[in-house]
């Protein structure tokens, strides 16, 4: 078993999930600022510390994806953030793009940026202990949308991003979400993504990326937000394996989906059904931002110096995950 496939393999096994914990700056000043509290270096790192140091980090939490300021940040106890993530039993994961910009051609999508630069950037990343890496490639569902262009040139940076991580002995999420905005029904979100996915595995294989050696993170099957079709979570779990099961090469080990603005209850009820009716060989976990962090963060910012009380509603949210990653979870264990 190569490296790689052993890092990915151990990140998502036994229900083991990832926390994405990568927000930028201005994405967190915005979580914080909606529960009043103030967003400092010193603010972020403390809300992240105490999840980073919850018992659930080596029960359930395989990896945690960080972002450039909390990789380089030192915990209370002075230990690097890298280091006290590896000592819970977790692996340290960095969010490398540099955001999603306009694509130029097609003006109202987006494409995601940091090519440039980013084989010294990966080199200094791994030397601060991390392991794996994400890049978020973003499409929007409409009419025409997301256009040829689009899924063109966002697969084509995954997969050059991909070949990057690998070189650098890392194991690289790639991660092309289509957003859940929008009034689209069900099967649009099935039809794009499916596209969506499958020409960022042409690209990965253009590019030689070892398909033993990535986890693919995508967005669940689910009808648009404004949508009036209403989709059982029966016919989302049905409808994602589906998609990824003709979309995704057989020899890629692990699947982590984002949570992508459902609930921390739709999200865990959702992947308990995925791994239910799993006729795959593919690990289906969890990758999720929110989903895990929602009621941790609300409590938190009651009192920012409850930690054990912090901790505890976070230990919570990530058993009933890594339950749903098994398929085991039900909804009378939810409190
Ligand atoms: P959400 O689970 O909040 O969608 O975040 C996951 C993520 O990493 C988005 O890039």
């Amino acid at each position: 078993m190569s490296e790689l496939n052993n890092i990915a393999i151990k990140i998502l096994e036994k229900g083991k999930g990832i926390l994405a914990a990568d927000e930028s700056t201005g994405t967190m000043t915005k979580r914080l600022e909606d529960v009043n509290v103030t967003s400092t270096p010193e603010n972020r790192l403390l809300f992240r510390e105490t999840l980073f140091s919850s018992s659930s980090m080596t029960e359930c939490i395989g990896g945690v994806i960080l972002y450039d300021e909390t990789i380089k940040q030192k915990s209370s106890k002075k230990n690097m953030i890298p280091e006290l993530i590896s000592k819970m039993g977790s692996y340290p994961g960095i969010k490398v793009d540099t955001g999603a910009k306009v694509l130029s051609g097609s003006p109202d999508e987006k494409i995601t940026e940091g090519l440039d630069g980013l084989r010294e950037r990966l080199k200094e990343y791994y030397q601060l202990g991390a392991k794996f890496t994400k890049w978020r490639g973003v499409y929007n569902i409409s009419k025409n949308f997301p256009s040829k262009l689009s899924v063109h040139a966002n697969a084509n940076a995954l997969a050059r991003y991909s070949a990057l991580v690998q070189e650098c002995n890392m194991v690289p999420i790639v991660e092309p979400e289509v957003l859940m905005d929008g009034d689209h029904s069900a099967d649009e979100c099935y039809q794009k993504t499916s596209e969506v996915i499958k020409k960022c595995f042409e690209e990965l294989i253009l590019h030689k990326v070892d398909l033993k050696g990535i986890i693919l993170k995508p967005n669940m099957i689910l009808a648009g937000n404004k949508s009036n079709d209403k989709v059982s979570s029966e016919e989302v779990a049905k409808l994602t394996l589906k998609c990824l099961k003709n979309s995704v090469p057989s020899e890629v080990p692990g699947i982590a989906f984002l949570s992508g603005g459902q609930s921390e209850i739709e999200a865990t009820e959702n992947l308990n059904l995925i791994n239910k009716y799993n006729n795959t060989n593919f690990i289906m976990s969890y990758s999720y931002g929110r989903a895990l962090q929602q009621s941790a963060l609300k409590f938190w910012s009651k009192d920012i110096q409850n930690i054990e009380g912090t901790q505890k509603v976070f230990n919570h949210r990530a058993k009933m995950n890594t339950l749903a990653a098994q398929g085991k979870w039900s909804k009378d264990l939810e409190i």
